[in-house]
């Protein structure tokens, strides 16, 4: 394998079902030791993207090769894959270590080789305490590593993780995931991760995919898809934002509008900037979410310190917008504002 072989290539993958299209001819390449996420609202055809990879689902078109060989028209025993599923698929009846060992198991390892890499991988997730415990007698984060321990002892190429911490609390959901990053980096192997939450994969991903309706509309690092979100759909999709058919809240052109995030409208003294007034404020401790009518718009912004009071009159600055001309960035409203009004 040479270094420009990606880690996991996907090449116009497709797949129909109930006569829908619901993967629609996605290409898709990884650096060996990336982790992408794919990121999307329910429905758009993560779970079936990641099933194609894994070798569940029959693509309709399209190819899969991972570290440069195609394994398209491989079962799923046979790909150098393993995926870790939502609801962890532990077998009950058996204890931990016997769960992490059943794959090796099926594939026919020699004994002493599967207790070694048994123990070695449960010391990696931290369950060398509870190889002996069945997964009712565990907490759900860790049944979940427990899932990923199973996973890894197979020494797959490839990591498949399809919205493994959903069962979770909030609280451990954020622990789990900074540990399901860490062993992933520690071991630099390739992942895909699946995940509705955009925090979640904002959080964990060298790069996030965003799909809607079976394609991928964006695939960029974390900040630069919040910074410029290449379609409109991205820009309501990650964050939030205000969408107006003008920076200056006038009526605008034919099939453009503009992103505004919260955090760049800002309010200043009545007399300053457009004129407005505050219909709704909602606190969130460091911060709070001020709604703004102006000019016959209603305007979401974010502040810091001291709050005005419902029914103020306010000006309102927008400080930062993005053009979408029939839903695609206009990359020149990249540039400070005043260059974009010239
Ligand atoms: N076997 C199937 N037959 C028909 N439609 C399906 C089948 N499996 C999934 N779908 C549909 O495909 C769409 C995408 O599903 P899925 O990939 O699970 O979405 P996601 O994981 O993004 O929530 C959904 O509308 C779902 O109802
Ligand atoms: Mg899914």
């Amino acid at each position: 394998m040479n270094s420009m072989t990606p880690g996991l290539r996907l090449a116009g993958l497709t797949k129909i079902l109930g006569g829908r299209t619901i993967v629609d001819d996605l290409s898709l390449d990884l650096e060996p030791g990336e982790l992408v996420s794919l990121l999307g609202p329910s429905g758009c055809g993560k779970t079936t993207t990641l099933r194609m990879i894994a070798g569940f689902l029959t693509p309709d078109a399209g190819t899969i090769e991972v570290q440069g060989s195609d394994v398209t028209a491989l079962g799923p025993e046979r790909r150098p894959s393993a995926m870790v599923f939502q609801n962890y698929a532990l077998w009950p009846h058996m204890t931990v270590a016997k769960n992490v060992a059943y794959p090796l198991k099926v594939a026919r390892v020699a004994r002493r080789e599967i207790a070694d890499r048994v123990a070695e991988v449960l010391e990696l997730v931290g369950l060398s305490h509870h190889a002996d415990s069945r997964p009712a007698q565990i907490s759900g984060g860790e049944q979940q590593r427990a899932s990923l321990a199973r996973a890894l002892v197979q020494r797959p190429k490839l990591l498949l993780l399809d919205e493994p911490l959903s069962n979770l609390d909030a609280k451990l959901r954020v622990r789990v995931r900074e540990e399901i990053r860490d062993i992933q980096q520690r071991l630099g192997i390739t992942t895909v991760l699946v995940t509705h939450d955009q925090e979640e994969a904002m959080a964990v991903s060298d790069r996030v995919a965003v799909m809607n309706g079976g394609r991928i509309e964006q695939v960029s690092a974390p900040a630069e898809l919040y910074r410029a979100p290449a379609t409109e759909f991205v820009a309501g999709f990650i964050g939030s934002s205000n969408r107006l058919a003008s920076p200056d809240l006038g009526p605008g052109e034919n099939d453009v509008h503009w992103m505004v995030r919260p955090e760049h409208v800002v309010l200043v003294p009545a007399d300053e900037g457009i004129p407005g007034r505050v219909t709704r404020v909602l606190p969130h401790g460091h911060f709070a979410e001020v709604a703004v009518v102006a000019r016959g718009t209603e305007l979401r912004a974010y502040v810091s310190g001291e709050t005005p009071a419902v029914g103020a009159d306010v000006g309102v600055r927008i400080e930062s917008a993005l053009r979408y001309a029939n839903g695609v960035l206009d990359t020149r409203s990249l540039a400070p504002i005043e260059r974009i009004a010239a």
